[in-house]
């Protein structure tokens, strides 16, 4: 069996033959891979195929695949039964260890994935202010809702969507998008709108046009700005939570929302996501307020264990020191590979995460990452995977490095880095 038969026969049951756009090699051309196993670093196409990942699963798997206590817990738990919609134990432990992890958090409801956490604390912002208005930043993620398809980032930009289809115009209506890093822009819309503006819900550190972090000041300008109107601060924490720190972003830097949105890493590579914060707001939440949010799969006794053995391990191995480690190695080899090369390119990392951007220099907010030359980074992304490699297949994402790469597999890709970009010198 072949990817690219597997691909074909997707196509014709299963729209552009994935589940997830970024998944079909849009922006990057060719067949998308199939995967049949993972194990540590490593993942196995259906063809045999050994490939490095430096995707994991888009974020979840900073322990690396079917790490041994992870599968132990999910196979525990799932013996036991996979649902009960009834409640457990588990999500009580679970909910104890966020809110012992994460200062701001006192409170914290579970539900299925990221998308449903940021929807979930902008109808809780709505309810608790009784306004309307949101202010998201152009280029920033928060999953599919309609109102949060305004200029967002990831999929939307690598397949040139600037908004969906099918999203109503009164759903975005209320939605005011100023550029990541812009803080003067958020004071101006505070000054004039401010009484209007229920929340400002952004990735603290973006994730979804390629790696973007905050300028100095910008979060701190963030929360005085929302003081100054009286709005929640929301910080979507779906990719840094647990990934720079085995707390989220909001805790690193002393920055303290109103409100934080989880997934990804919380459950292990199961689905799971979670928005929690101020006991006050969070009491807006039905059956105690009036903020109505539920979930047949809500609190999945599969997905705690998995969340619980994550978190478990993170804090008991503090892989960050490491992760910071490596990324610093892939940033300045890439970046050193590219002076040699005469190739315009930049690589910022933060601890284990990173982008390369082709054609440009440093890069601060979303239109100055669209200046990015996507076709170098398409022959980047291929040259890669022919060494062996997989990366994220697009330009407007983060590759993740994992606390099961060794330092031999860090140099293996670095080493592989330099020579896929000597090979690009006409392009870059
Ligand atoms: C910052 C951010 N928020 C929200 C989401 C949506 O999460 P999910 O895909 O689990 O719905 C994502 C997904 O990539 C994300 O990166």
């Amino acid at each position: 069996m072949k990817s690219q038969e597997l691909f074909e026969r997707a196509c014709k049951v299963v729209p552009g033959g994935v589940n997830s756009p970024v998944r079909a090699f849009t922006s990057v051309g060719g067949v998308p891979v199939y995967v049949e196993k993972g194990e540590g670093t490593r993942i196995w196409t259906v063809e045999g195929r050994e490939l490095v990942d430096f995707c994991g699963s888009w974020g979840p798997l900073i322990l690396g695949h079917a790490r041994p206590e992870i599968v132990q817990a999910v196979c525990d738990a799932a013996q036991k039964g996979s649902s009960f919609g009834i409640n457990t134990k588990g999500e009580v432990e679970f909910a104890e260890q966020l809110c012992g992890l994460i200062p701001s958090m006192d409170m914290v409801r579970l539900v299925s994935s990221g998308t449903e956490a940021t929807m979930t604390a902008l109808r809780i912002a709505r309810g608790f202010t009784g306004r309307q208005k949101i202010i998201k930043f152009n280029g920033c993620y928060h999953g599919h809702a309609d109102y949060l398809l305004v200029a967002a980032g990831s999929g939307l930009l690598t397949g040139g969507i600037t908004a969906s289809a099918g999203v109503s115009p009164a759903a975005v209506a209320e939605v005011l998008v100023p550029e990541y890093n812009d803080l003067e822009a958020v004071q101006q819309i505070v000054a004039e709108q401010g009484d209007e503006i229920a929340a400002i819900i952004v990735e603290p550190v973006a994730g979804n046009m390629g790696l973007v972090p905050p300028a100095h000041g910008f979060l701190e300008g963030l929360r005085a700005a929302a003081d100054s109107c009286n709005a929640l601060l929301i910080f979507d924490e779906v990719i840094n939570g647990f990934r720079l720190a085995a707390s989220t972003y909001g805790s690193l830097c002393g920055v303290t929302p109103d409100l934080t949105c989880l997934g990804k890493i919380i459950g292990g590579g199961m689905p799971i996501g979670a928005v929690g914060g101020r006991a006050e707001v969070m009491k807006s939440l039905a059956p105690l307020g009036p903020v109505y949010q539920a979930g047949t799969l809500s609190g999945n006794p599969v997905a705690v264990a998995a969340g619980r053995a994550t978190l478990d391990l993170l804090v008991e191995e503090n892989p960050y020191p490491v992760l910071d480690a490596h990324g610093e190695t892939i940033s300045s080899g890439v970046n050193q590979a590219a002076t040699e090369n005469g190739c315009t390119m930049h690589c910022p990392h933060l601890g284990g995460m990173f982008t390369p951007f082709f054609g440009i220099g440093p890069v601060t907010n979303l239109a100055s990452a669209k200046c990015c030359n996507t076709d170098a980074h398409a022959a980047f992304f291929h040259g890669m995977l022919d060494c062996g490699f997989y990366l994220p297949p697009s330009q407007f994402e983060v590759g993740f490095v994992s606390a099961a790469h060794t330092t031999a597999d860090i140099e293996a890709f670095v080493s592989a880095c330099a020579e896929v970009v000597a090979s690009l010198r006409s392009v870059g």
